[in-house]
């Protein structure tokens, strides 16, 4: 297994290209399940959760071919509509099968996706909107078992607003008998990047980005050539990496407009930011100041980054408060942080964070994908050597995140433990 270790202390200094966006490539992926046909998908990343996603779709028939930066997939041959426990396990987003094979072929058994570390993450609403939609779904034996002879649209209330409950519906809906209208819809860019890989292939999609989505289903749909959007979130740890080391980067090939809130609290903590339209610049100081944040759905502080930026308010001048807003059980980074000496109070869902002049360099754990970015951050800054193990949480959703700080020149390297 790999640990990563991080000798702090240096300031940043380059530029850099993010990567394609992971939380828009596994919904769009799935898509392809839709129709047959050759699509080419550009700027997908290579990390382990496509890896996952490409595994259970080519256990249903999907064919892949690497082509140089451009991923071909082929769903002429989709056979089968079983995602089995094994792979599912592994990865919640797998539940994104379920409405393009209902709209395929009509049926579909899927893992019931278990609890997680960051929170219980039901899936109630995304099976109440497929039954609205004229859907038979059942619970068996840990598999959601589904079936339809004709999915028909509805007018669906999301009572949360969820991510991938609004793709899996706005997916099973493309192709359905008459309006489907979507109330509280997620309005992520990654649910707008799907609606737009929808509507190339010949859908009919209307509002996304909103919180009402129209989707009226029509009968045919074609492949495609779609390249997927930056990944916010990987833009947003980049940038805490520079504020966190008092540094001075050039962020490339991101778009500025889906990190706004994020932007804005560094600016708050200090920090010169600049957008020049697909880049950003960005310059840390030796000062931080301390900033309150909340995480809440988009265009709110994004639930993704919340880990981040607290490794950055450990080291800010002051103390500030962190409320976590999305998930019930995000603060898994805090016990970590702590043993690099910061000084972090959880209350339930808020956190208050007593900023110090030092972290120090420890040995570490990461829990889950995000936590291990923070730990990362908090190493990039700490006095000292940081060791971090459990590291195939971070691979599961950064292309090479280690590589890319190092070439911005941190003291970053993997070991084999
Ligand atoms: C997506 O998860 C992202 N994953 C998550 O990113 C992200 O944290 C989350 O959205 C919020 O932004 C992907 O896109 C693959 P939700 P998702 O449904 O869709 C509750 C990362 O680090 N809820 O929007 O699973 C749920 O428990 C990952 O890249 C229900 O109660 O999140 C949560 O409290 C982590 N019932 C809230 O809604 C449901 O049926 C929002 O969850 C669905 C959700």
């Amino acid at each position: 297994m790999d640990k990563i270790v991080i000798q702090g202390g240096i300031p940043l200094e380059g530029e850099v290209r993010v990567s394609g966006s992971k939380n828009a490539a596994l919904p769009i992926i799935a898509a392809c399940i839709l129709t047959g046909g050759w699509h080419y998908l550009e700027n997908i990343p290579r990390l382990r959760d496509i890896e996952t996603i490409k595994e259970i779709t080519s256990h249903i028939g999907m064919a892949f071919e690497e082509d140089g930066h451009c991923l071909k997939v082929n769903s002429d041959n989709i056979t089968s509509y079983v995602a089995s426990y094994q792979l599912v396990k592994t990865m919640r987003a797998s539940v994104l099968v379920l409405g393009p094979l209902l709209s395929r072929l009509g049926r579909a058994r899927i893992s019931l996706p278990g609890g997680c570390a960051i929170g219980e993450r039901p899936i109630d609403l995304h099976l109440k909107g497929f039954h609205a939609m004229g859907v038979d779904v059942n619970l068996e034996h840990g598999y959601v078992v589904a079936s339809t002879d004709r999915i028909r649209g509805a007018d669906i209330f999301f009572d949360i607003s969820t991510v991938t409950g609004t793709e899996n519906i706005m997916m099973a809906a493309v192709r359905a008998e008459g309006i489907t209208t979507l109330h509280n819809a997620a309005k992520e860019p990654e649910v707008v990047d799907l609606a737009s890989f929808l509507n190339l292939m010949g859908a009919r999609i209307e509002g996304a980005g909103t919180d009402t989505i129209t989707i009226t289903g029509v009968q045919e749909l074609h492949p495609v050539r779609y390249t997927i959007i930056p990944d916010r979130i990987e833009s947003g740890t980049i940038l805490i990496a520079a504020a966190i080391t008092g540094g001075n980067v050039r962020i490339k090939g991101c778009t500025a407009e889906h990190i706004g809130a994020i932007v804005e609290k560094l600016q708050d903590s200090g920090m010169d930011i600049e957008k020049q339209g697909e880049e950003i610049v960005a310059r840390g100081h030796d000062h931080v100041r301390s900033v309150d944040i909340t995480t809440m759905p988009f265009p709110g502080f994004a639930t993704d980054m919340q880990a981040q930026f607290m490794a950055l308010m450990c080291l800010a001048d002051g103390s500030s408060i962190i409320k976590e807003t999305v998930f019930e059980n995000r603060f898994m980074h805090v016990s970590e942080l702590r043993r690099m000496g910061a000084d972090i109070d959880i209350n339930g869902g808020q956190a208050v964070v007593k900023g110090k002049a030092h972290l120090s360099g420890a040995q570490v754990m990461a829990t889950d994908l995000r936590a291990s970015a923070s730990l990362i951050l908090a190493g990039l800054a700490a006095e000292g050597q940081t060791e971090i193990s459990r590291v195939y949480h971070l691979d599961r959703g950064y292309q090479n995140l280690d590589l890319k700080l190092a070439g911005l020149g941190a003291r970053i390297w993997r070991e084999k433990y």
